[in-house]
């Protein structure tokens, strides 16, 4: 291979994977550390410092780094079938699929490789829902984030992620979240979906009420009207129930309710590149053949990984441990608040899905509390948001709470 000149920089310059970044890779992220290792809930930077990883590759790692569960599951896979197409059946597919339905309610499921194509796999089936009657328009939720494809960034209730990517794709009307009156006054003749997330994440880690759940499923079952949830942050077990609307609604007729779609990705391959749509069983066949597809879409690698990560969270019950721990970050940091903290307002939302309200910049703490050997993501200018893995222990929980004391 042909040297690439200036790659190996002097030591007093930026580090020699920075400059290639630099020069080679399209700048789309501010990004800062270079890490070069994981093991559990830690990361180690280039020059060997050590971090505890509440950031978890934005909600992705959910069984941690280098979990061997993982690491067994694509090695036997690779030697055995990485990848086949969907013109053929696998054994993986359908087991994942089966497990996805076991998880969630009667339905089927697609498969993908993103949260963004989760999604734009929602929106195709709310438009062949609609299309017969002339519906076709899906009303979302203000502050919501939805992915960065064209239809990702028109159904995303943030102006930021679209500009200069004018026009917009048509179709999408964004109404205050937690606001029933307002989703039914935006429902016009045309409307084919509503789509909210039970948390919203990029928001600002805020929680859909029992309420307001319920109330979208009586409105979206009177009008005729799909009811589609974008679980890409908050799904796959993080808030201690494999779904958010089941840990938001436990005590509060929880079985009353069931969305017609749920997008998920990020957490349910622990890292490795997958999505999927769980549709619910009236709905499961409206995407016939050849009307949607993905080359990579439930591969067997993909799908290897993701039922490790599944079994591993049921064979080492890490649902409960996830809850115990957000209960025990979320009271440590609730009692910093009581006494009297003044950057710390409040926290927010559930198990390893946690928002900390603050109220000088988000970035710059989260900046600090690398500094301090913490990794976590800010979500806009006043949430500091805590993604760890569901693995992890009373330890690092404790480790975590005594940096982010001394930080804030
Ligand atoms: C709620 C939600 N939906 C969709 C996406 C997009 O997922 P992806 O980046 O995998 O396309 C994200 C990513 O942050 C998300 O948080």
């Amino acid at each position: 291979m042909a040297e690439v000149p200036g790659l190996h920089a002097p030591a007093d310059q930026p580090s020699a994977i920075v400059q290639q970044f630099d020069r080679f890779v399209v700048p789309t992220y501010a990004r800062s550390l270079v890490l070069v290792r994981g093991e559990g809930s830690y990361v180690w930077d280039e020059s060997g410092r050590r971090y505890l990883d509440f950031g978890g590759g934005v909600a992705v790692n959910s069984l941690g780094h280098a979990h061997p569960a993982i690491a067994k599951a694509i090695a036997e896979q690779a030697r055995t079938l990485i990848h086949t197409s969907n013109l053929y059946y696998h054994a993986k597919q359908g087991e994942l699929a089966e497990r996805l339905v076991r998880l969630t309610g009667p339905g089927k499921v697609f498969f993908c490789n993103s949260g963004a194509e989760a999604n734009e796999a929602m929106f195709k089936l709310a438009r062949r829902f609609g299309h017969d009657d002339g519906r076709f328009e899906v009303v979302t939720a203000l502050q919501s984030f939805h992915g960065r494809t064209l239809a990702g960034i028109a159904a995303t209730g943030q102006e930021k992620v679209r500009v200069k990517f004018g026009p917009p794709l048509p179709g999408f009307r964004h109404v205050p979240y937690n606001d029933l009156a307002a989703v039914e006054a935006a429902i016009t003749p045309a409307t084919a979906a509503v789509l909210i997330e039970g948390i919203q994440g990029e928001g600002g880690i805020i929680p859909a009420r029992p309420d307001y759940l319920h109330g979208l499923r009586r409105l979206c079952d009177e009008r005729g009207i799909l009811l589609l949830m974008d679980a890409v942050q908050c799904g796959m077990f993080r808030t201690g129930r494999f779904q958010s609307y089941q840990r938001i609604l436990e005590g509060s007729e929880e079985e009353a309710f069931l969305p017609d779609a749920i997008a998920m990705a990020k957490s349910l391959g622990g890292g490795i590149p997958i999505g999927a749509v769980w549709i619910r069983g009236p709905h499961a066949d409206l995407l016939s053949p050849g009307s949607h597809g993905s080359t990579y879409g439930g591969t067997p690698l993909a799908c290897a990984a993701a039922l490790a990560v599944l079994e591993t969270i049921e064979s080492e019950k890490l649902a409960g441990n996830i809850r115990r721990q957000g209960d025990l970050l979320a009271a440590g940091l609730r009692e910093h608040t009581a006494s009297g903290n003044r950057i710390l307002a409040g926290v927010r939302g559930f198990g390893g899905l946690l928002g900390l309200q603050v109220t000088q910049p988000a970035p710059g703490l989260v900046g600090k509390l690398r500094e301090a050997g913490l990794l976590t993501v800010p979500a806009g200018q006043d949430i500091v948001r805590l993604l760890p893995a569901l693995n992890i222990t009373d330890a690092e929980t404790q480790e975590a709470l005594a940096i982010l004391t001394r930080c804030l």
